[in-house]
């Protein structure tokens, strides 16, 4: 086979074979392809697309380019959820021990991110102690134990997902649903789920500014789950603004806590009961929304989400206590009240700003060597379509720095204040299986 041959036939709008899609992936990752041929491949590809099958194949073959993780000891159907990334998305630390207290085995392996806050991990290492280096066995015996355990990113999954990656960033191909959709399902697979529920955000603080293109993807990645036998399904939400009211680590995990005690802001306490209920049916533990609803709604009333939680955290060294008592977090030297010049209502919250002003704090990172700090970030007061008077609090700033000018003034040119109340954002754009 030659890859020019693959090129053209794809340049040409033709569907390509298994065999000819795994020649370009194995090809890439073991040098032989070069980077000028799998750059022209890429490009045709955001040309010319690729029908599901041919998405099938790609994502099996770049799960097959590495490790798998081997999950078969654990019991019980493992459900992961994948999040194309928000603004103070704090989902999977709720509904990890929210899930897993209705007995779906949760055995997430979580890496460190860039972005305006911390990954998953990052943000459960505000808590003291708390630790990811454990070893396969004991990861597994954890999660049949408790049905919860979370593990750093080892071994060497979807090498040819990172190479390929960093090609498309540098020849403008990262926007291509065929080559998102193949990228984040061969790295859930290649993890060990058995089904997926994925959370399609949408608006301006997202990947996918469109209903329209959130709705694609997800419909790609559904589509893929179904070519390689993976029950997938798929939620589209909205992050027109922040999710919740934190985006910070430690503020976000004081979040979590409250939102597993039943007191978290409506929209993230809804969020995580739709995604909850598709994890409990593909975890074939509800057999409807309704049941899965009850049962969740259930373990936050009798406070078993919670519980477990603190059981999870002293299992991996941390300290249990914090549940009861989150003032035990990191917590930032200052926090300075940002107030509005105006009276009106909250017309626009820009999400992407706001987690940049977060960013300036120290709350994220920019480059993978950035060092965090996981006090810092910013709470805010209002939601889209509430009513504000000149002189109130509109967001409070977690810093540890008292030179926040910068960081305030996006907050107050990216907050949206008018004199007529607007219609709230759908925070549920649609629910696909
Ligand atoms: N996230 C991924 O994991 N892959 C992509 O291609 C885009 C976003
Ligand atoms: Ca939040």
């Amino acid at each position: 086979m030659r890859m020019v041959d693959v090129i053209q036939k794809k340049r040409d709008g033709e569907k390509l074979s298994e065999e000819e899609i795994r020649f370009f992936v194995n090809g890439y990752t073991d040098g032989s392809i070069t980077d000028y041929q799998a750059s022209a491949f890429l490009m045709a590809t955001y040309f010319s697309d690729m029908d599901a099958e041919e998405q099938g194949y790609l994502t099996m073959a770049m799960v097959n380019s590495g490790d798998q993780i081997d999950l078969s000891a654990i019991e019980g159907i493992k459900v992961d959820k994948h999040s194309t990334g928000g603004v103070g998305d704090t989902t999977t630390l709720i509904l990890a021990p929210l899930v897993a207290a209705c007995g779906v085995p949760v055995a997430k392996m979580s890496g460190r991110g860039l972005g305006h806050t911390g990954g998953t991990l990052d943000k459960l290492e505000a808590i003291e102690g708390f630790h990811v280096e454990i070893t396969e066995e004991e990861f597994v015996k954890q999660v049949n134990d408790l049905k919860l355990a979370v593990i750093g990113q080892s071994g060497n999954l979807t090498p040819a997902d990172k190479k390929l990656y960093a090609l498309r960033d540098v020849t403008a191909t990262v926007d291509s649903i065929p080559l998102i959709a193949s990228s984040i399902m061969s790295k859930k697979i290649a993890a060990g789920a058995d089904a997926i529920v994925l959370d399609v955000k949408t608006g301006d603080g997202a990947f996918m500014k469109t209903t329209e293109d959130a709705e694609a993807l997800a419909r790609s990645m559904v589509a893929i789950g179904r070519e390689v036998g993976r029950n997938t399904m798929a939620v589209i939400s909205d992050m027109s603004q922040p999710l919740g009211y934190a985006i910070g680590n430690a503020l976000e995990v004081k979040e979590a806590i409250d939102t597993l005690n039943g007191e978290g802001p409506e929209d993230l306490t809804e969020l995580c009961l739709v995604l909850g209920s598709k994890m409990l049916i593909a975890g074939e533990k509800a057999k409807d929304t309704k049941d899965a609803r009850n049962q969740l709604n259930q373990v936050i009333q009798d406070g078993s989400a919670l519980e477990l939680f603190s059981k999870f955290l002293e299992a991996q060294g941390g300290n249990p206590e914090i549940v009861k008592n989150p003032e035990l977090l990191p917590k930032a030297a200052y926090q300075i009240e940002v107030k509005s010049t105006t009276t009106g209502f909250i017309t626009k919250m820009e999400a992407d700003e706001i987690g940049v002003a977060a960013m300036l704090l120290g709350a994220g990172r920019a480059t993978k060597e950035d060092d965090i700090d996981l006090a810092v970030g910013i709470v805010l007061k209002k939601k889209i379509g509430d009513a504000v008077k000149s002189g109130e609090t509109i967001a409070v700033i977690h810093s540890n720095t008292e030179n926040i000018l910068q960081t305030e003034s996006l907050l107050l040119d990216h907050i949206h204040i008018a004199q007529h109340a607007p219609e709230r954002p759908k925070l549920i754009h649609k629910v696909m299986d």
